[in-house]
């Protein structure tokens, strides 16, 4: 679920570890560890709860050196956080760090408490160190106790083991949580995100689902799940060097809410002329395949569900095609129609969330026409497993609250809509020109809406010492709507619920009075005579307005409707425009409440367990 760094090398890694751990702290943690070991085959465990920070000190107190080792930071699935049950687990000689879940840990513990093993965490990664342990008694090499192992295993990982006396070697397996294997010269290592390897190398094997590899510092063998040899390719990362870096701006997420201009910028590029969509460039294939789709499946969790929403009032409003979207922990497990000609497009910013990815492989099964993801991360699950993948351009995402990756995943659904509409003849060259000048003239309109930020911030301390909030939208500002009450709930811990402007009267109007902040979504579209009576609702209730309204839409303040003025912009794109005042404003409430902005509790950046 979380982090995983490993190297083998001539010089000490112990840093290298600690940096690499730093570098995927944003994902969300609770504690960390590491193990070394040294060419006189002493093997060195520390870990620490809470923060990288604390394992970097004690490192040093406890002068950890070696060439070879592996680290983890551990989001807490089986057992609490604890020092105890921090990674790397241990069984004798053999240390192990694992992401993910083993579902049959419990007979397993059973099997091996019976073989005499005695276990000293709470964790379903124990279970891995024993058997390997054990597997390693009966075996030639390493490679095989572990490519045993993983026979034995249900559920998903991501693991690393090493053995104190073969420091000359790393093994690893992958089956349902991602696993990079970073090049370098005369050293080579690993981790679950190339970025936790960019500051050593650029160039990278992605592991397959069942591989298991073998890493020296000259060597690197992969056997696929049969144990046959495979090759993997080597691929250059172009990835962003500073992508850990917050420069000027306090949080990650107040930086990469500043990177959403250049970001919409980036995935449009290439795919737009001045006045129509390329539709070559969503993927090979696509213009086939979206001239014969009658239906569009769109399956996400959090906020990329709420981007997906948004596009399911374009795809059957501007393109004519109808269009459903479910969160992915529900598709996965639901008995489901399949339609006739219906293309399954999973949404993600990770690209490894398992509810995603386990209903992709789902609908691969149920005779989906095809599968498309739009995702944020090149090589990742989604990525590699979809027929067509159609990349947001957002930049690495490293706050947990996800900004840039929902603006340019509306970005790129709004080309898909035009793609899918010109393919059916449902959208005329007007519409298109219409449609791509206005995802032209974003950029510079969301730096026109970042500018609201100081009126925002005064505006944030009416908030900061509420219990709730209520979110309201209409149309696609509905799931708008949706989307900011999600940031706030995620970095201030202040309830907040979003609801269709014209479902209030269906029960949540119940709930109005001065104690709850009302934030209402008002472009100026055709539904703002309908929501301007649910505001009125509100105030006869004795409700605190807050309106986010288009300068066109006549609404003005007064003692109990605060009302913050936005340029206008097209009516198309406006759900993206109207997104940043939201992002704003959850940030600041978040800064006042003093919370852990970019890592908020009980949180993790990517989550692949279910
Ligand atoms: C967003 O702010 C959340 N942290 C979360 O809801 C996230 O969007 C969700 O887990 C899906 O992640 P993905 O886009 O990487 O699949
Ligand atoms: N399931 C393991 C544990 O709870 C691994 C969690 C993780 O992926 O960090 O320790």
């Amino acid at each position: 679920m979380c982090g995983i760094v490993g190297a083998v090398a001539q010089r000490d890694v112990a840093e290298i570890l600690v940096e690499g751990l730093r570098r995927l702290e944003y994902r969300g943690y609770d504690s960390s560890g590491v193990a070394v070991i040294d060419n006189d085959h002493n093997m060195k465990r520390v870990r620490r709860l809470g923060k990288v920070q604390e394992l970097a000190d004690a490192l040093e107190i406890e002068q950890v050196q070696g060439g070879t080792g592996i680290a983890h930071t551990r989001w807490a699935t089986h057992g609490e956080p604890s020092e105890i049950n921090a990674h790397p687990h241990v069984s004798e000689d053999i240390a192990i760090v694992h992401n993910g879940i083993i579902e049959n840990h419990h007979v397993l513990r059973e099997l091996l408490r019976e073989r005499g093993y005695t276990f000293t965490s709470q964790t379903d990664t124990e279970v891995i160190a024993h058997l390997v342990n054990w597997e390693r008694r009966s075996t030639d090499t390493l490679l095989q106790a572990v490519q045993n192992t993983v026979k034995q295993l249900e559920g998903a990982y991501g693991a690393v083991v090493v053995d104190r006396n073969e420091p000359e070697r790393l093994i690893v397996a992958r089956s349902g949580s991602p696993i990079v294997i970073g090049l370098g010269v005369g050293e080579n290592f690993l981790a679950s995100d190339q970025l936790a390897l960019l500051n050593v190398t650029r160039r990278f094997i992605y592991l397959e689902e069942g591989d298991v590899a073998e890493v020296t510092r000259r060597e690197v063998n992969v056997f696929a799940d049969n144990g046959e040899p495979v090759i993997r390719s080597v691929v250059e990362s172009n990835a962003e060097h500073d992508a850990g870096d917050k420069g000027e701006f306090r949080h990650f997420m107040q930086k990469e809410v500043y990177e959403q201009p250049t970001a919409i910028k980036n995935t449009i590029e290439g795919r737009v002329t001045h006045d129509s969509v390329i539709t070559d460039s969503i993927g090979v294939h696509a213009s086939e395949i979206l001239e014969k789709v009658e239906h569009i499946q769109l399956v996400a969790c959090g906020t990329s569900y709420n981007a997906a929403m948004v596009s399911r009032y374009w795809f059957e409003a501007i393109a004519g095609v109808s269009c459903s979207v479910e969160i992915a922990s529900e598709f996965r497990y639901r008995k489901f129609v399949t339609r006739p000609n219906s293309l399954l497009v999973t949404l993600s910013q990770s690209g490894e969330t398992a509810d995603t990815l386990a209903a992709l492989r789902l609908a691969k099964e149920k005779g989906y026409m095809s599968a498309m993801t739009i995702c944020n991360v090149a090589g990742s699950s989604l990525v590699r497993e979809s027929d067509i993948a159609f990349m947001t351009r957002a930049g690495t995402e490293i706050g947990v609250a996800s900004t840039k990756a929902f603006t340019t995943q509306l970005a790129a659904l709004l080309m898909m809509v035009v793609a899918v509409g010109k393919q059916k003849g449902t959208v005329d060259q007007a519409k298109e020109k219409e449609i791509v000048q206005a995802l032209h003239a974003l950029p510079e309109q969301i730096e026109a809406a970042l500018k609201t930020e100081k009126e925002i911030e005064a505006l944030a301390e009416d908030f900061a010492d509420k219990h709730h909030t209520l979110f309201l939208g209409r149309g696609e500002f509905y799931p708008i709507a949706v989307e900011a009450s999600l940031k706030l709930k995620e970095i201030s811990y202040i309830h907040a619920e979003a609801y269709a402007a014209g479902e209030l009267k269906h029960g949540p109007l119940a709930l109005i009075d001065a104690d709850m902040p009302v934030v209402v979504v008002a472009p100026n579209n055709e539904l703002l005579e309908k929501l301007k009576s649910n505001i009125e609702e509100v105030r006869a209730r004795g409700g605190l307005l807050y309106v986010f309204a288009d300068e066109n839409a006549g609404f003005v303040s007064d003692e109990t409707m605060t009302v913050i003025k936005m340029p206008h912009v097209n009516e198309i794109t406006a759900p993206i425009f109207f997104t940043i005042p939201m992002q704003l404003l959850s940030y600041y409430v978040a800064l006042i409440k003093g919370t852990d902005v970019d890592q908020p509790r009980n949180l993790a950046k990517a989550v692949t367990v279910e």
